[in-house]
């Protein structure tokens, strides 16, 4: 006997077929020990309902999708930039605000003067928003803490959302974000801790699930990045980049040469960068709202994407500085409208591909048999909704590891 089987919902499985969005019309989930058990249409079921299942749920008619996964956030931050935001409204570019030591420093200075128990409330009331829009999976960078014991912090963070809240977290090390104000002229110095002590320590707690840097101008040289990369190996850790945001660096070559999960952001990504993530497997984090509040002119590569069949993946950036998103739903609208990718494409961005860049494509982001009970009932007439609304929240209800949770 299966713990629960969900009845009368339509079922968007998001598994790669024919039919759009993967969608069943009368779907069943059945659901064991926090996995599906069966999914498919509710007429292919092997007995009656009451045969099969402790107990039956009733989903109503509406929609069911997996849950959603933001895969690329900083939400673990202290402060707010919306005085930058004012600057740039005024003409300063997100460049020069970074070299005359605002941007992601400002935040670095704010973030290590909050305790951990600040941050978790910061945080925590940001992630509370992306779960209420059915995200069951997210991703939290450290990067504004530039040192041993603040990127700890962040990270100590980021875990402890994921142990007080229904929420898969995923964290990763971004130590090599920005130079820290200490290491001023000294960028390969600070690569020296970021590879020699920060990263270490890190790896010491287990607070990290993968490795990031920040491949830019602005940032890190791609040697640098490539030496943040051999340590994360020599640690056993899969990587991830910032690459190719606002200049060609050959970051998403680099990140692949390393087996990356991610190359995220692409709007200078080119074809020899697409040929080498198509190559390595390594998913396209497409980041609109990034784009969007830098008013970003030059487009990500979607049609080369597309046609390499690279995966592309969609997610909020959340952070303080180019996407103080709190939504994700409002990302697939922005995929759509700014990126012109199909709702369809946007919803497996957060979900079967964003499953991907976090490398748990076999454990969620699609309803399928063996992979974990986390879906969301929605309030929706067609799955093209999820994209089409700028605000508002047709989230009904989100079940994890195949109890309701919201
Ligand atoms: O993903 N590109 C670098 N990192 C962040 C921005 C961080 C910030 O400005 O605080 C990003 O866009
Ligand atoms: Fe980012």
């Amino acid at each position: 006997m299966w713990d629960s089987l969900w009845l009368n919902g339509k079922i968007a499985t998001m598994e790669p077929s024919q039919v759009p969005y993967g969608a069943l019309d009368d779907g069943a989930i059945g659901i064991e020990d926090g996995q599906i058990a069966w999914v498919g249409e509710r007429a292919r079921l092997p007995d009656e309902p009451k045969k099969l299942a402790k107990q039956i749920r009733d989903a109503g008619g509406r929609w069911i999708t997996p849950g959603l996964i933001d895969c690329h956030t900083h939400l673990v931050h202290g402060g707010n930039r919306a005085r930058e935001f004012e600057l740039r409204l005024q003409g300063a570019s997100y460049e020069e605000i970074a070299k005359a030591g605002g941007g992601i420093v400002s935040t670095v200075a704010a973030t290590r003067d909050a305790d951990e128990e600040m941050l978790l409330e910061l945080s925590g009331q940001r992630l509370d928003l992306l779960l209420a829009e059915g995200v069951t999976t997210v991703e939290i960078k450290s990067g504004y803490g530039l040192d041993v014991e603040n990127e700890m912090k962040m990270l100590r963070v980021a875990r402890l959302l994921g142990k007080g809240r229904e929420v898969t977290v995923k964290t990763t090390f971004l130590g090599a974000h920005a130079l820290p104000p200490e290491f001023a002229g000294r960028s390969s110095d600070y690569i020296d801790q970021v590879c020699a002590e920060q990263l270490p320590a890190v790896t010491g707690e287990g607070l990290a699930d993968a490795v990031d840097a920040f491949c830019e101008d602005i940032a890190f040289s791609p040697d640098e990045t490539r030496r943040v990369f051999e340590a994360a190996r020599t640690h056993r850790l899969p990587v991830k980049l910032h690459a190719e945001q606002l200049s060609n660096q050959g970051g998403a070559a680099l990140a692949a040469e390393f087996g990356a999960l991610s190359a995220d952001h692409l709007e200078h990504l080119d074809a020899a960068g697409i040929e080498a993530m198509k190559e390595a497997g390594t998913v396209a984090v497409l980041l609109p709202g990034a784009f969007y509040f830098l008013r970003e002119t030059k487009l990500p590569p979607i049609e080369a994407l597309r046609e390499a069949k690279v995966p592309i993946a969609i997610a909020s950036d959340s952070n303080p500085g180019s996407s103080p998103a709190l939504s994700l739903l409002l990302m697939l609208n922005m995929a759509c409208t700014l990126f012109r990718m199909t709702p369809e494409e946007a919803l497996a961005g957060v979900t079967r591909e964003g499953a991907k860049a976090l490398g748990l494509g076999t454990e969620t982001g699609t309803l399928r048999v063996g992979k974990w009970a986390d879906f969301v009932l929605w309030d929706i007439e067609d799955p093209a909704e999820l994209a089409y609304r700028l605000g508002g929240n047709p989230c009904a209800g989100v079940v994890r590891g195949g109890t309701v949770v919201r």
